[in-house]
């Protein structure tokens, strides 16, 4: 199918159904993507045609599922520009993917009094595991603070990167605020002084660049489920030069070399860090979901449409008395489809409760990112987010509804 503005919903069929009888509007975006016909057809012939563990049998059908994953692979290399072979590490999310970097990293590269920088907005995904790493190892966590608006402060991040700090992670664009952080130049700034960094693409891979090249950054951590792959799929992407110094993380089959009792050997990388038996069928899955984020991402009538969208939404939100978003960029060409809230007399919860029997789906609360969160709101926010397939007719319904909500909760 060639995709193009009118047709991309058809490429989905759940956004067919509907909910308590009523049209289904899918907002909960950056909490996962639904999935394309292709993807849910690759998945199922799999499991009905090609199903095999993977990398270990000399059969027929250990080597067609070993090839859909390697393929899967393959598609992700591609898709981030990644030139080596061997530092796509395919796992099960992000989540898996910050805890290998943390402990890995940690443990060949950071010492007591060290420290690692994160932002004051970085999902729990890019901040507990750091935590454990550091309690671990003795080294410390500092933070980059962002202003009232959402933005990094730069001069502040400049200040902070001395000589105790050995990485810095941080997200593209933050789950809550939907701002396209200046990768680029915090990777510059890092760099000047020898400091390497670690992104979280968790929702920039979707909304924003994820060529690690053009980034300049030495990780790159996404989910796959939050860009149209299935469930259990996660990315690790590392230069080459960093992933051969840094220890295993997991134990197990298929990431050895030789093994006895007096000691291993490892494989060479991506598998030193792949132990057991991965999630194949949802992994090879990526060729047919990054065709599909690549098609939207290349069609310039998407692009506007989405930025039309965007803007509606924003400049509607805006006119509600007591309502303030979180997250408003300077430069609106920054913001994404990601847009939280709150509203003052209206618990965040109540509203998606009562936007979801309105057939309405989207995420009130703390969103797995609380110190920022309650940075904006005690109670939590409510949050919308959108993908290609959201039309303006869309957002116009939920404006509707959410207008009628706040009525009935009696906050305007
Ligand atoms: C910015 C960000 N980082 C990390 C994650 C963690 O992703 P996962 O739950 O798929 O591991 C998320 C998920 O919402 C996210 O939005």
């Amino acid at each position: 199918m060639i995709l193009n503005g009118n047709n991309i919903r058809e490429a989905f069929p759940i956004l067919e159904r509907s909910v308590y009888g009523k049209r289904f509007v899918y907002f909960d975006n950056a909490a996962t993507s639904q999935k394309p016909r292709e993807v849910l057809e690759l998945h199922d012939t799999i499991y009905r045609n090609s199903n095999a563990n993977i990398h270990r049998a000399v059969h027929r059908l250990s080597a067609e599922a070993t090839d859909l994953y390697e393929q899967g692979r393959a598609a992700v290399k591609r898709f981030i520009n990644a030139g080596e072979d061997g530092c796509v590490i395919l796992t099960s999310g992000a989540t898996a993917s910050f805890n290998l970097l943390a402990h890995s990293f940690t443990a060949r590269f950071v010492g007591k009094g060290d420290r690692i920088l994160v932002s004051e907005a970085e999902h729990h995904s890019n901040l507990v595991p750091w935590q454990l790493a550091c309690d671990r190892v003795g080294a410390e966590l500092g933070f980059i603070p962002v202003d009232d608006r959402g933005e990094i402060i730069l001069d502040e991040y400049e200040r902070m990167l001395d000589g105790r700090v050995k990485l810095v992670s941080v997200a593209q664009v933050s789950n809550v605020l939907g701002i396209v952080n200046p990768i680029r130049e915090m990777v510059s700034m890092a760099h000047a002084k020898g400091i390497p960094v670690a992104v979280d693409g968790a929702q920039g891979v979707v909304h924003s660049e994820s060529d690690v090249a053009a980034l300049g950054c030495d990780f790159y951590i996404f989910s796959g489920h939050k860009i149209y792959a299935p469930a259990g799929t996660g990315v690790l992407y590392g230069k080459k030069a960093l992933l051969e110094k840094m220890p295993p993380f997991f134990g197990g089959g298929d990431m050895v070399g030789t093994v006895s009792f007096e000691g291993t050997t490892y494989a060479p990388l991506p598998l030193k860090f792949e132990a057991g038996t991965p999630n194949y069928p949802a992994a090879a899955c990526y060729a047919p979901a990054l065709k599909m984020a690549e098609a939207m991402r290349s069609d310039a009538d998407v692009f506007h449409e989405e930025r039309r969208i965007v803007m509606f939404l924003v400049e509607q939100l805006q006119k509600i008395n007591g309502l303030r978003i979180a997250g408003l960029p300077r430069d609106m060409g920054n913001k994404v489809p990601v847009i939280s809230f709150s509203v003052e007399g209206a618990h965040p919860e109540d509203m998606a409760l009562i936007l979801d029997k309105m057939g309405i789906a989207v995420r009130s609360g703390l969103m797995c990112a609380e110190p920022l969160v309650r940075k904006f709101s005690d109670k939590g926010l409510l949050r919308i987010s959108l993908l290609p397939y959201n039309t303006m007719e869309e957002a116009e319904f939920f404006m509707e509804c959410l207008k009628k909500t706040l009525a009935m909760l009696k906050a305007i």
